[in-house]
């Protein structure tokens, strides 16, 4: 037996792709371990999202090379989009690392694993294959988590100018349907009830090689036994169709959450973005996604300070935020990428500016996440359990202990709640809220 310590930076993409690491390297003798001194392995899966990301990767990297100084025969693997977009660089800054492997070829980590262990040999593969690279003889593990990722595309083609995503996850490609169904059923076997969708702009998928449309594919994956909730992530809103919007209606399992980025209210912003869309088309989508589910919660991303946004286009951020009323944002400051477009416009925003700008809109954006969480308190949710929460259990007398657990309704809140069973985990549970915090809700079990 061999062990792997895997690293994992970024989004939920490289959450399934360590995953899907971790699955490949099993018919080696690997099992994934806690600790990077006592590993045989070490993967390091990198995001270049944001110049913060990326930096994480080489500080890491420093780390490593404390740990391989005791345990030289240590091999250290570097995936993700920094590998993909500095492989070079990284094997220069870095000489200890063995394998650079690029974000489209992940199923050759277990032959050049082999080949290094067999003979030390430095492997950088950076490749930009065009097809989905289909992994194949992996079982999913006889145990799984109750909520799930589910890759269905990888790549982009939006090219938003911003965005590094086009260059380092390369063309956007979808899976076969077939593929991804087998993955689910196999998942729910091991106990999984919600799945999530991931892809950069899932409303595309299948269009390009005529496989079938993201809506269709929905009511395929509705009718597999044992799956009860559907997620996806992420819509673009120039992509947003009607009959995506016609699936909430029909497909009960489909959750009560959209998460369709912005990334801006100003229409100035939003052209500068290569974004597509207007405001105003965006306001029209989301108007007739509420119309359809009004319980629906609505997230989104925004990037304060993109060159060029003056006083007034960051002002049209703000009162977007009031007319929509978000649930909750993902906000970030504007990051130079050298791969993308943006990177070399003119009237950069200077960063205590983008700094000030950031903090305005998570200050109005708290209060309005608050009224919105606000709005559950007296309310019985369905909350399906996915773990103990952080705290865990409260005495109320001698022979009472009450486990505290911790789920999430079907608009994607968490919610922590007392209950005296034992195991809860993968079972919905009515929940009454009781109080309405900024991030979660608590509340007590009424079955
Ligand atoms: N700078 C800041 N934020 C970015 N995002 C993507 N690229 C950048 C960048 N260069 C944000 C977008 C996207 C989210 C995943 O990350 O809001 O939706
Ligand atoms: Fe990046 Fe735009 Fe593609 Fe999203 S849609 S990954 S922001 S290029």
């Amino acid at each position: 037996m061999k062990n792997v310590y895997v690293n994992t930076i970024g989004c939920q993409m490289n959450v399934y792709d360590s995953e899907l690491m971790i699955k490949i390297l099993k018919p080696l003798g690997y099992v994934q371990i806690d600790s990077i001194k006592k590993a045989d392995l070490i993967i390091i899966n990198t995001c270049s999202i944001r110049e913060k990301a990326a930096e994480k990767t080489f500080s890491y990297l420093g780390r490593i090379a404390q740990a391989k100084k005791e345990k030289p025969d240590q091999i250290v693997v570097v995936t993700g989009c920094v590998a993909q977009n500095l492989g070079k660089e990284i094997t220069r800054r870095a000489p200890y690392v063995d394998i650079v492997l690029g974000t489209r070829v992940l199923g050759r980590l277990p032959e050049y694993v082999k080949k290094v262990s067999e003979k030390r040999d430095r492997i950088i593969d950076i490749e930009m294959t065009e097809g989905f690279d289909e992994i194949k003889g992996y079982e999913e593990p006889k145990e799984t988590k109750v909520s799930k990722f589910v890759t269905i595309m990888r790549g982009c083609d939006n090219y938003c100018n911003y965005c590094v995503v086009p260059y380092v996850r390369g063309r956007e490609i979808s899976r076969e349907p077939e593929s991804i169904i087998n993955e689910i059923k196999s998942l729910i076997d091991g106990g999984t009830k919600e799945i999530t969708l991931l892809g950069q702009n899932v409303n595309s998928y299948g269009l390009k090689e005529n496989l079938c449309s993201f809506p269709e594919l929905l009511h395929k994956i509705k009718n597999i036994d044992g799956l009860e909730r559907i997620r996806f992530a992420t819509s673009h809103p120039k992509d947003l169709s009607d009959n995506l919007i016609e699936a909430f209606k029909n497909i009960d399992k489909l959750c009560d959450n959209f998460h369709l980025p912005v990334q801006s209210g100003s229409n100035n912003v939003l052209k500068g973005m290569n974004r597509k869309y207007t405001r105003e088309i965006y306001i029209e989508r989301i108007i007739k996604l509420r119309s359809v589910r009004p319980d629906i919660s609505i997230t989104s991303d925004i990037i304060v300070g993109f060159p060029g946004e003056s006083e007034e286009d960051f002002n049209d951020t703000l009162l977007l935020l009031k007319e929509i009323e978000f649930d909750s944002l993902f906000a970030f400051k504007y990051s130079d990428r050298s791969v993308a477009p943006a990177s070399k416009f003119k009237n950069k925003i200077e960063e205590d500016v983008k700094t000030d700008r950031l903090a305005r809109l998570n200050e109005l954006q708290n209060e309005i996440s608050k009224k919105k969480n606000i709005i559950y308190e007296e309310r019985v949710e369905k909350v399906l359990v996915e773990s103990l929460s952080k705290r865990q259990s409260t005495e109320i007398s001698e022979d009472i202990k009450l486990k505290q657990w911790m789920g999430r309704t079907s608009s994607n809140k968490i919610v922590n709640f007392n209950h005296t069973e034992d195991d809860l985990i993968g079972r919905t549970i009515e929940v009454k809220i009781e109080k309405a915090r900024a991030n979660s809700l608590w509340g007590i079990s009424t079955n």
